[in-house]
């Protein structure tokens, strides 16, 4: 996607091919910048201080990490402890756990002077393919846009929670892949784009991209949703996710669950879109068994933002004394998802269904 009409991705690797560097979220939406990642050190940081975050960009970056890695140091045991570190920095996205694995059963097989090649043109591959999978979803999930539009004609309201767009994928985003493409083709339509407590990745990065792009957006505080719905203000909702079970419930930022709870009262149709790799078959009840990520409480304690003397600057929120508990991510129960858009079509959110993306 472009940035100031310059084409970029989240993530690449340097000319000379020796390190990767990638857009620090932390800094959007006052400062673009990007950050150099030399070693998988760096690669282990960026994902653990979400310098890159989404679930797809996780497993990329994570894939890079393990890619610098085997510069320096290719033996089974460094691949083994390479790999360990990565798959400690977030615990909630399988992707992360999708991307390390797939380096490490590619890499194993091969002599360690071979290692460091392969393993930079695996990273690659891996971040071409979610492209390609993300402008997929974006097809399916433009069909279900334009289907709307033609049924009500004019204006199609789309309500989305977080940053599911291409900040967090390599490009085009999981979410925002279907508003882009419907956009693009000419389709009106507008977002509705939950701040997202405590991080707000859809006041910072949501609102941030689709500006970029020019698609007419309005930031809503995270209780607002229940609202428009009631009034009829939302055709649909689509989100990203984290991991989703192999009966289809969705484990995705915190507040999602709500939101899909609201749409379920008002008939609003609620999809989630995601690549493949998200599915995580060895789970069935997302409520019990999916690991919730817990992060500092300062992260709801206190909030950063613009001063008018153009400093960034963070400032405390609460009480001192008021204790804050900051959970990452909900679950929402397969019953309350319309269906799951993919690279490879949009299907029911049941077992039954699911089976054909194994
Ligand atoms: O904590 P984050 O910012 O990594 O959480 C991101 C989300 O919850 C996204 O909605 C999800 O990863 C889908 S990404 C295409």
């Amino acid at each position: 996607m472009k940035v100031k009409n310059i084409s970029f991705r989240t993530i690449w690797p340097t000319a000379d091919n020796t390190a990767v560097e990638i857009i620090d979220q932390t800094k959007l939406p006052h400062i673009f910048t990007t950050l150099r990642l030399d070693t998988m050190r760096d690669a282990e940081r960026a994902i653990r201080e979400m310098q890159v975050r989404g679930a797809p960009l996780i497993g990329v970056t994570a894939a890079y990490g393990v890619a610098l890695a085997m510069r320096d140091h290719a033996s089974d045991a460094a691949l083994a402890a390479t790999c360990s570190v990565l798959l400690a920095s977030r615990p909630t996205a399988v992707n992360l756990r999708w991307g390390v694995e797939k380096m490490r059963d590619f890499l194993a097989p091969l002599a360690e002077s071979e290692r460091a090649v392969a393993a930079w043109q695996e990273a690659a591959r891996i971040a071409d393919e979610d492209v390609a999978i993300n402008a997929a979803i974006g097809k399916y999930g433009c069909d279900i846009i334009r289907a709307i539009h033609q049924k009500k004609g004019g204006m199609v309201n789309i309500l989305t929670h977080c940053n599911a767009g291409w900040l967090a994928t390599v490009d085009w985003g999981t979410a925002l892949a279907p508003v882009y493409t419907a956009f693009d083709a000419g389709i009106p339509l507008h977002v509705w784009v939950d701040e997202t407590r405590p991080r707000n990745q859809g006041a910072s990065l949501t609102a941030w991209e689709l500006g970029q792009h020019g698609v007419p957006h309005t930031v809503i505080a995270d209780n607002t949703g229940g609202h428009l719905m009631q009034h009829g203000m939302v055709d649909m909702a689509i989100v990203g996710c984290d991991r989703v079970t192999a009966r289809g419930d969705v484990c995705n930022k915190i507040g999602t669950y709500l939101k899909a709870l609201a749409a379920h009262d008002n008939g609003v149709p609620f999809y989630v879109a995601l690549p493949t790799p998200t599915i995580d078959w060895t789970l069935r009840d997302g409520v019990k068994e999916i690991p919730i990520e817990e992060r500092a409480a300062e992260e709801v304690t206190h909030i950063a933002g613009l001063c008018d003397d153009g400093q960034v600057r963070t400032v405390r929120l609460t009480p001192q004394g008021s204790r804050a508990a900051n959970y990452g991510f909900d679950v929402t129960p397969a019953r309350l998802v319309t269906g799951l858009i993919t690279e490879r079509g949009v299907v029911k959110a049941e077992a039954g269904a699911m089976w054909v993306l194994q």
